[in-house]
């Protein structure tokens, strides 16, 4: 079966964490997600968490330079050999060009960009219920994704917390980002005709439907 090397596109809070997990398990393909990357490198104070800290918590992107690499090396390791599912990256034009010039080199092609759509009162609702866990990043939200014991990650008993850029003040930032940065992404990867779209402002388990349905038709295509 042809690679699937697929990109999770939408705003903050759309979903593609949830689902990035779901698609990591059905596909048991790598799964990279720059925001944990980076809060990862945050926590242990490396060179890039200390460079990212302070866009991160004004959400503000981080440099195109400081990540790109990241993900470069990433997708070359031999886990991602069949196939990779990203998740925040690219994020910004310069991100995905330096994404295909690395997948060329690579003599790979990207498969599929997914769009995760959701409107911007959606999003507010979503991150001011969200909960984290510390340890392993799982989501969970207080009213549509509830943990079964308040405060504690069903996988993995871990912590949950309010993530630092969860505020309101820096959740209206990250749509800005998001609606300046990032959205023209959307054109971008229809030019290059791998775009699908489906609308994340449905329940949790119907838009894993419609995704498994968009991969489906994708696959049938031949794009996978
Ligand atoms: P990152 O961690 O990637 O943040 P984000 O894109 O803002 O995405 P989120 O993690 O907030 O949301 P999500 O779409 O994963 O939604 P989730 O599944 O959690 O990045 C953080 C920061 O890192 C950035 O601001 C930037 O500074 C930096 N960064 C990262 N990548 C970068 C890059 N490439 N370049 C530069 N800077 C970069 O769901 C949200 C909530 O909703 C949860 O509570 C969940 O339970 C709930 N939920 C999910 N789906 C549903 C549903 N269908 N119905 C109801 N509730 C739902």
């Amino acid at each position: 079966m042809p690679e699937l090397n697929l990109i999770l596109l939408g705003p903050p809070g759309s979903g593609k964490g949830t689902q990035g997990e779901r698609l990591q398990d059905e596909h048991r393909l790598p799964y990279y997600a720059t925001g944990d990357i980076l809060r990862a490198a945050v926590k242990d104070q490396s060179e890039i968490g200390r460079k990212a800290q302070e866009y991160m918590d004004r959400g503000d992107l981080v440099p195109d330079d400081v990540i790109i690499g990241v993900i470069c090396e990433r997708i070359q390791d031999e886990e991602a050999s069949d196939g990779f599912i990203l998740d925040g990256f690219p994020r910004t034009v310069p991100q995905a060009e330096a994404l295909d010039s690395e997948m060329e080199r690579l003599g790979r092609t990207l498969s599929v960009a997914l769009l995760i759509d959701v409107p911007d009162d959606e999003v507010v609702r979503r991150l001011g219920g969200r909960r984290t866990c510390v340890e392993q990043g799982h989501v969970f939200h207080v009213e549509f994704d509830p943990p079964a014991e308040e405060g504690v990650c069903d996988v993995c008993g871990g912590e949950l917390i309010v993530r630092e850029d969860d505020r309101d003040d820096v959740i209206r930032n990250r749509l800005e980002q998001y609606h300046e940065k990032t959205e023209p992404l959307v054109v971008y990867y229809e030019g290059k005709g791998i775009l699908r779209k489906v609308d994340g402002a449905r329940g949790l388990d119907e838009v894993a439907e419609e995704i498994r349905g968009e991969l489906a038709i994708a696959r049938a295509e031949g794009e996978v």
